[in-house]
């Protein structure tokens, strides 16, 4: 072998097909999630053969395959000749859908209905029941949490007819919040989403490399480098982060093998792995947020009092709303709890472990 084999040429790239690795890019086939989505599918069936269905509410850390999991099924039952007819088929999301009128927009155009301009809540859910109606609906509203009204359920409970309404959220304690009214109605059978062991993150990766890389590419250490570092974080995402950024780093180095240390560079970037970067936080929020690390899992009153005595400016209002802030750009998470009054507790994210 020459001393320049090993160069990779300008036109050539370690990619078979970097879109793979995207967090959208919903693979052929979810392994270590057979037995969630058995269950989702028996709640659904009963639809299928004209009955109501049951509801289910799945709850989960970020990225251990909700959204993948269940995107897999709609698109299982959208290929499915004897059932794609009979069904309407409707995934929202409520982080994009935040409020009742613009989910039942979002469900009206996602059934063809486009003369939704000028119609309020009521006009559109009376158009969008009908047509919902004519056929049997599985209805999903991911990230249901960031929703800030949940009336749009109580209407589609009580005017659909034939449904399995399936929720997302990362916090089982959601539904403890929503109206009894509601959640007498809506019911739902609750599925947890476990983090992945060692050996089905590790499993789950090589599948993604197959679609993202040309054979042979990746050393093996730096792969077992990679797929370890993303267990012990507890998110797929972090995997996927990991495995584009290494495979970039190599090329950088028009190197035709990811090496260990791509893998090892690829890690340090790690920070960069949040929606927005820290960097662009001001400088009252980065305090903000080195609190939240420094005590996290306190309650957010607890956290304001730690605030204060830090030489924190802020009101208590003030203070809430950079929490929200931080909670938007996926700095932290939220979760409710209703321990000794309702209140709100304030978590680094996994990846900050
Ligand atoms: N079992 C799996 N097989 C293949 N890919 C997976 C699997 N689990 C997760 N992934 C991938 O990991 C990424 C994150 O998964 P997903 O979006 O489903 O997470 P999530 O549980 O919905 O997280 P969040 O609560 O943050 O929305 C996605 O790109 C998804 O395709
Ligand atoms: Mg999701």
């Amino acid at each position: 072998m020459g001393q320049f084999d090993n160069i990779l040429k300008a036109d050539e790239s370690l990619f078979k097909q970097e879109e793979a690795l995207s967090y959208e890019y919903l693979p052929k086939v979810i392994p270590h999630r057979e037995k969630e989505q058995e269950q989702i599918a028996s709640a659904i069936r009963p639809v299928l053969t004209g009955r109501n269905g049951r509801n289910i509410l799945i709850h989960g850390p970020p990225g251990v395959g909700k959204t993948a999991a269940v995107r897999h099924l709609l698109e299982e039952l959208d290929e499915n000749d004897e059932f794609s007819d009979k069904l309407n088929l409707v995934y929202i999301n409520c982080w994009e859908k935040n409020t009742s009128f613009k989910i039942i927009e979002d469900i009206c155009n996602k059934i063809g209905y486009a003369f939704t301009q000028n119609k309020n809540t009521e006009q559109l859910l009376e158009v969008g029941s009908q047509i919902l109606n004519k056929k049997a609906s599985v209805i999903v509203f991911d990230e249901i949490d960031k929703t800030k009204e949940q009336d749009f359920l109580y209407s589609l409970i009580t005017k659909v007819s034939k449904k399995t309404i399936i929720m997302i959220t990362n916090y089982k304690s959601w539904l403890l919040d929503l109206d009894e009214r509601i959640k007498s109605r809506v019911m739902p059978e609750q599925l947890e989403f476990k983090p992945y062991n060692q050996n089905e993150t590790k499993d789950i990766l090589e599948k993604r490399k197959e679609y993202a890389f040309y054979d042979n590419v990746w050393e093996k250490d730096a792969f077992e480098y990679a797929a370890e570092k993303c267990f012990r974080m507890r998110d797929m995402r972090a995997g996927l982060f990991l495995m584009k950024e290494s495979g970039l780093e190599a090329e950088e180095e028009a190197s035709r093998k990811i090496r260990k240390k791509h893998a090892e560079k690829a890690v340090k970037k790690l920070n960069e792995f949040t929606i927005k970067n820290s960097e662009e936080l001001d400088s009252e929020l980065k305090f903000i947020l080195k609190i939240i690390k420094e005590n996290s899992g306190k309650k957010i009153g607890d956290l304001y009092k730690i605030y204060k005595k830090n030489a924190g400016e802020y009101s208590y209002k003030t203070f809430q709303r950079k929490i929200s802030k931080l909670d938007e750009g996926k700095f932290i998470t939220l979760e409710k709890t209703h321990a000794g009054g309702n209140t709100t507790i304030v978590n680094k994210k996994l990846s900050d472990f």
